[in-house]
């Protein structure tokens, strides 16, 4: 089965290739359409920017698109996530694009459905987050000529962030050397799980020295199993991207953050609509990178 669920799943050349597809659809539109193809969005999570730019992707591909809502449909009647699917995958869905609470629970439904369906994780609990990060990554290929010599921090709840994970598994298998992860103890990965090669602090300041590239990310409260030490005041304190804050880093620095963005705690006003932001640029490659992807399943499915 064609699938996008982790980083993972791709090796170098292939990711090299959805960003150069990605970049392509952006620069010179549209030049494919899989009209005969059908896609479901099933969110079962809230998301605005992750669900809508798959419905324009797939809308721009020209599929027929089904908007499942889990709030209303059968499995309030308590049938499984895995027949829903099924029910789904017979009425012949080509590809789910899924984002769901339950960490892994997309590699759980793959070995029992139909070998031809493709599925994509649109988000997974703490786990990953494959498209934010593909399409992070083209942001940074847009404003750097190498990305592998890039000086990259992320800083917030690192503990609870999928895209952390999926971001930090492919700038390691673009290359990238210097990834920098800082937040507050509480919100930061114990160290028998912290990932290999990429650097942890607890300070702010060390962690932005020399950056190029600032990924700011919101304390995911929903996702917390304690209550946080710090309150929102604290964590701006030490943690926000204040101007002042901006104003230390390099001049060619940029910043970006996954959205949504809480204005006054992890990152100011000023500085998410400021000259260093390239927040919306991401949103806008979403968009791209998605097409980019649903294409790339689309021509796994066909025959050889
Ligand atoms: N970045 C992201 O996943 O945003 P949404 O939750 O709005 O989709």
């Amino acid at each position: 089965m064609p699938h996008l669920l982790s980083i993972k799943d791709i090796n170098k050349a292939q990711a090299e290739q959805l960003l150069t597809s990605a970049q392509g659809f952006a620069d010179a539109g549209l030049t494919v359409s899989w009209a005969y193809k059908s896609c479901c969005l099933f969110f079962a999570e809230n998301s605005t920017r992750t669900r809508c730019s798959f419905e324009l992707a797939a809308n721009k591909l020209n599929l027929a698109v089904i908007q499942f809502d889990a709030t209303t449909s059968s499995l309030n009647k308590s049938e499984s996530l895995l027949d829903t699917c099924l029910n789904l995958a017979a009425m012949g869905i080509d590809l789910f694009v899924v984002r769901h609470r339950q960490e892994g629970v997309l590699q759980q439904l793959l070995p029992d459905l139909p070998k031809s369906v493709a599925m994509i994780n649109a988000g997974d609990g703490c786990n990953e987050h494959p498209s934010q990060a593909l399409l992070d990554v083209m942001t940074m290929r847009q404003c750097f000529a190498d990305i592998s010599q890039l000086r990259v921090a992320i800083v917030g709840d690192i503990a609870h962030s999928r895209v952390t994970n999926s971001l930090t598994q492919l700038l390691l298998l673009l290359g990238v050397k210097d990834i920098r992860l800082a937040g507050p103890p509480e919100l930061l990965p114990e160290r028998s799980e912290q990932r290999q090669g990429c650097y942890y602090f607890e300070k702010l300041a060390p962690a932005l020295e020399e950056v190029d590239v600032l990924v700011c990310l919101r304390i995911q409260k929903e996702r917390l199993t304690a209550q946080l030490s710090m309150t929102d005041a604290d964590y701006r304190k030490h943690y926000g991207i204040t101007e002042a804050v901006a104003r230390q880093l390099k001049s060619s620095a940029i910043i970006m953050h996954p959205g949504p963005v809480n204005r006054g705690v992890e990152l100011d006003a000023e500085v998410a609509d400021g000259p260093r932001s390239v927040i919306l640029k991401q949103v806008q490659n979403g968009v791209y990178m998605r097409i980019a992807m649903m294409d790339y399943l689309f021509r796994l499915q066909e025959p050889s």
